[in-house]
């Protein structure tokens, strides 16, 4: 049975009192934002004749998903991380700050002070064995070329499980994650291990949702940047490896085609020596160019709860 509410008076009056419109407290923005949220919410309910059973899964599920912490798993997987990247790719070039190397999602596994090196940092711990050693490395410029010094380089990436440190408490304090300074080249290099693919804990609450739709939740394997440098915008984006299963198949929707960078293996010892190797490896580079902005507020990450933000160096 389809029945139509929404637009009698006792639905209008309900949302109105619902959002406090006849409550002089509260604030005016949250008011709009609950109204017009509760209406959409109401009119789905209509439209899809949305049965109590149904209902009562829905407010469940979400109550689920903030036990299983993940509700900021399920957003990027929804697409709203890449729809905000759209918003502000948007933004930037009404601005006239587009340009440069694109921005892609942050994901929601940064941890904030990670050990701060000049030039070069090793980033594993090394007590993955079995790993692929990585070659990390790559020159900051401006929009002209120029390099960047003293821009900072803060990388982050899960092991070959696919595990980020933190998180996963079996690996050792902020292995994988580091911040690298540019040296006088504007260059930076990390040895680290070849990372794997992330995906979703499978009994989790964002697995639940996307079987529910068809879709795996699955990510191909890919390194997170965070690059800044006074005087030009904060730049958040990230690498996919070319030839993952996921490398154009992302469930969080951060491929972006300037983003897929090879790894290339190197068997060639004197290069392994260059590095201080002394076997194979796998080396892959990334070059970044920022953009210039006198604007303060572009100049820095924008703000979300993120593991030790505020509290670590
Ligand atoms: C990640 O960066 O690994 C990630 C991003 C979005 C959702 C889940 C994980
Ligand atoms: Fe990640």
């Amino acid at each position: 049975m389809t029945v139509k509410t929404m637009q009698t008076a006792d639905v209008k009056d309900l949302l109105e009192k619902v959002a406090g419109f006849n409550q002089d407290g509260g604030d005016e923005r949250v008011k709009k934002i609950v109204h017009r949220f509760m209406h959409d919410v109401f009119q789905l309910i209509e439209d899809f004749d949305v049965t109590p059973e149904e209902f009562w899964q829905a407010v469940y599920y979400v109550g689920d998903l903030g036990k299983n912490g993940e509700a900021a798993l399920l957003a990027p997987g929804l697409g709203m991380d890449k729809y905000l990247d759209i918003r502000m790719d948007a933004e930037d070039e009404q601005a006239g700050l587009a340009g440069g190397t694109p921005r892609t999602i942050e994901g929601p596994l940064y941890v904030a002070g990670a050990p701060m090196s000049e030039g070069f940092a090793r980033m594993d711990d090394g007590s993955d064995e079995n790993a692929e050693t990585m070659i990390l490395t790559g020159q900051v410029t401006d929009e002209n070329g120029n390099p960047l010094v003293n821009a900072v380089v803060d990388v982050w990436h899960a092991n070959t499980m696919g595990n980020y440190s933190y998180f996963d408490q079996s690996q050792s304090e902020y292995n994988l994650r580091r911040r690298i300074r540019t040296d006088e080249n504007g260059r930076y290099t990390a040895q680290s291990i070849i990372p794997a693919g992330y995906g979703c804990p499978p009994e989790g609450s964002t697995q639940a949702l996307l079987n529910l739709l068809g879709r795996h939740g699955n990510r191909p394997a890919h390194i997170h940047f965070f690059i800044s440098k006074s005087g030009f915008k904060h730049l958040t984006t990230q690498i996919n490896l070319a030839g993952d299963e996921y490398t154009y198949d992302d469930f969080a929707f951060a491929t972006r085609e300037e983003l897929v960078v090879e790894a290339n293996r190197i068997d060639d010892p004197a290069q392994a020596e260059g590095y201080g190797l002394n076997k194979p490896f796998t080396k892959v580079e990334f070059n970044i160019q920022l953009v210039s902005t006198d604007k303060p507020e572009l100049q820095n990450r924008h703000e979300r709860k993120r593991a030790l933000e505020g509290e670590a160096a």
